[in-house]
C-alpha cells in the first residue's frame, strides 16, 4: 500500500509541476503546423499596423456572439472594456461545466492555435496586460496541450513570457459564472457578485477585464482570417450562422455537431445519425439543464439564440440532449433540480433553499405545483446569478408539457 500510495503522490505532483503527461494525447494541430497554413499571420499583422475598430466592425458584421451561452455581441463587449481606463485584463471562461456541452473541448483538442490566436487578437483589440486562462481541470489532454502550445508561443516570441496565465478550476460548476470565475482566479471562494458593476469595469483584481468564452476566440480567428462571410452568409430558418451543437442522449452518433444557427431538432437528431433503434423521441434539453425539457412536439422551431424565449427557455451553450419513450420527463428535471442543489454556492437563500426544497417536492409521486410555482418565483426574483434564476426552468417545462407524468 505504501508502495502505492507513493507512485499516486508522485503522479499528483507530476500533474501539478505540469511534468511528464501520461493519459492519451489526442493528435493535435500543434504551432508549426498551425504556422504553415498561415497561422498568426493575422494577429502580427495586426499588432504592426492594425486598427481595433475596425477588427471590431468586422466581428459585428459576421454577427458572432458569446458562445459561453449568453449571445451577448462580442465585439460590443470590446468597446465596454476600452471605455474604462487601463490597464485591462482578460480572462478566458474554459471551465465548460454545463451538462452535455463539450464543444469547448472538442475544439481544443484539434485545433487550440485557431482558439489561441483569437484569444490573442482579443487581447490586443482591448489593450489588456496579461490574459488569465481558466480550464477546467477535468480536461486533463486539453491542459497539457495547452501548456505545451503556451510554452512554443513564447518560445517562438509570439507572447512574452508570462502573458498567458494557466489557470485550472477545482470541479466547481458555480465558478464557470464569470464573476465567480475571477474570484477563483484572485484565490477566493468562487461566490458570484452582484452586478453591475460588469466585469468589463470592474473585473479581475478590480481592473476592467474582458471574458471570453473559448469557442468565441476559436471563431474570431477564423473571421480574421476567412472573413465575416463565414458566419454571415449561412442561412436558415431566417437565422444567421453557426452553431456547435453539443448532442447526446438517444441518437445514434452523439458529438459535436456544427451547424446553420437555425437548424430546428429534427436536423440536429438527422445530423446526429437519427434516434437510436428501439427509441421514440420524446423531448429534449436544448442548452442545458438551466434550458429545462422541450417536448417533441416543438420541433419546427430554430435552436438558436431569443428563438426560444417565447417558450420560456433559451439556447445557452447548445447542449442538445435527446430524450426517448425509454426515459421520463420528471426523472430528467429532477436529476437537473439535483445538480443545481449539489452546485448552488449557497450565498443566496432563494437559490440555495429553493433548490432544496423544489427537490423535495419534485420526489413526491404527485408535484405540489402552487407550491413549486411559488418556490420557481422566489428563485427567479431573488438569486444573485444565472444559477438560481434559470434553475427553475425544468420544474416549469415539465408542469407545462409533461403534466401526465406529475
Ligand atoms: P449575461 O447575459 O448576463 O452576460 C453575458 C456577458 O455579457 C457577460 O460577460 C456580461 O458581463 C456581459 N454583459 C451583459 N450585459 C452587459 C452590460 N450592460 N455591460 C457590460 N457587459 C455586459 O449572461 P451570463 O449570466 O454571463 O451567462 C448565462 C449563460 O451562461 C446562460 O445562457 C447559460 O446557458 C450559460 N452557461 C454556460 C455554461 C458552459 O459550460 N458553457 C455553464 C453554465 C451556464
Ligand atoms: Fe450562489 Fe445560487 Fe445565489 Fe448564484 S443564485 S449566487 S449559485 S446561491
Amino acid at each position: 500500500h505504501r508502495h502505492v500510495d507513493h507512485a499516486t503522490a508522485e503522479a499528483v505532483q507530476q500533474v501539478i509541476d505540469g511534468g511528464d503527461f501520461h493519459a492519451h494525447l489526442p493528435d493535435y494541430q500543434d504551432l508549426a503546423a498551425y504556422r504553415a497554413e498561415g497561422g498568426y499571420a493575422t494577429l502580427t499583422d495586426l499588432r504592426d499596423t492594425g486598427d481595433w475598430e475596425a477588427v471590431q466592425q468586422t466581428i459585428a458584421d459576421s454577427g458572432l456572439r458569446g458562445l459561453g451561452g449568453a449571445g451577448f455581441p462580442s465585439g460590443k463587449k470590446w468597446g465596454f472594456v476600452r471605455g474604462n481606463p487601463g490597464p485591462r485584463l482578460m480572462a478566458v471562461n474554459g471551465d465548460e461545466g454545463e451538462p452535455g456541452t463539450f464543444k469547448d473541448r472538442y475544439y481544443l483538442e484539434r485545433v487550440p492555435h485557431l482558439f489561441l490566436e483569437g484569444m490573442l487578437i482579443a487581447a490586443w483589440a482591448v489593450e489588456a496586460e496579461r490574459v488569465y486562462l481558466y480550464m477546467r481541470d477535468e480536461y486533463p489532454a486539453v491542459l497539457e496541450i495547452l501548456r505545451r502550445e503556451i510554452a512554443a508561443l513564447e518560445t517562438a516570441g509570439l507572447i512574452a513570457p508570462g502573458f498567458v496565465d494557466l489557470r485550472r478550476g477545482a470541479g466547481a460548476y458555480i465558478c464557470g459564472e464569470e464573476s465567480a470565475m475571477i474570484e477563483s482566479i484572485e484565490g477566493k471562494r468562487g461566490l458570484p457578485r452582484h452586478r453591475p458593476p460588469y466585469v468589463a469595469q470592474v473585473g479581475l483584481f478590480g481592473r476592467p477585464t474582458l471574458v471570453h468564452n473559448i469557442e468565441t476566440c476559436h471563431w474570431i480567428a477564423r473571421i480574421m482570417r476567412e472573413g465575416p462571410e463565414i458566419l454571415s452568409s449561412v442561412e436558415k430558418n431566417g437565422r444567421k450562422g453557426l452553431r456547435s451543437y453539443s448532442v447526446s442522449g438517444r441518437v445514434k452518433a452523439p458529438g459535436v455537431h456544427l451547424l446553420p444557427a437555425g437548424s430546428t431538432i429534427t436536423d440536429i437528431i438527422a445530423a446526429a445519425g437519427g434516434m437510436l433503434d428501439g427509441h421514440v423521441f420524446k423531448a429534449y434539453q436544448p442548452g442545458g439543464p438551466s434550458s429545462g425539457l422541450l417536448p417533441a412536439s416543438i420541433n419546427d422551431v430554430p435552436l438558436d439564440f431569443d428563438t426560444l424565449q417565447p417558450l420560456g427557455t433559451f439556447i445557452g451553450s447548445a447542449a442538445v440532449v435527446v430524450l426517448s419513450d425509454h426515459d421520463k420527463a420528471r426523472d430528467a428535471a429532477l436529476n437537473m433540480l439535483r445538480f443545481f442543489e449539489a452546485e448552488s454556492c449557497g450565498q443566496c437563500t432563494p437559490c440555495r433553499v429553493g433548490c432544496e426544497k423544489a427537490v423535495k417536492l419534485m420526489q413526491a409521486e404527485h408535484w405540489d405545483q402552487g407550491l413549486l410555482e411559488e418556490v420557481s418565483q422566489a428563485m427567479v426574483d431573488a438569486s444573485i446569478c444565472g444559477l438560481g434564476q434559470a434553475a427553475p426552468n425544468p420544474i416549469r417545462l415539465v408542469m407545462k408539457h409533461f403534466a401526465d407524468e406529475i
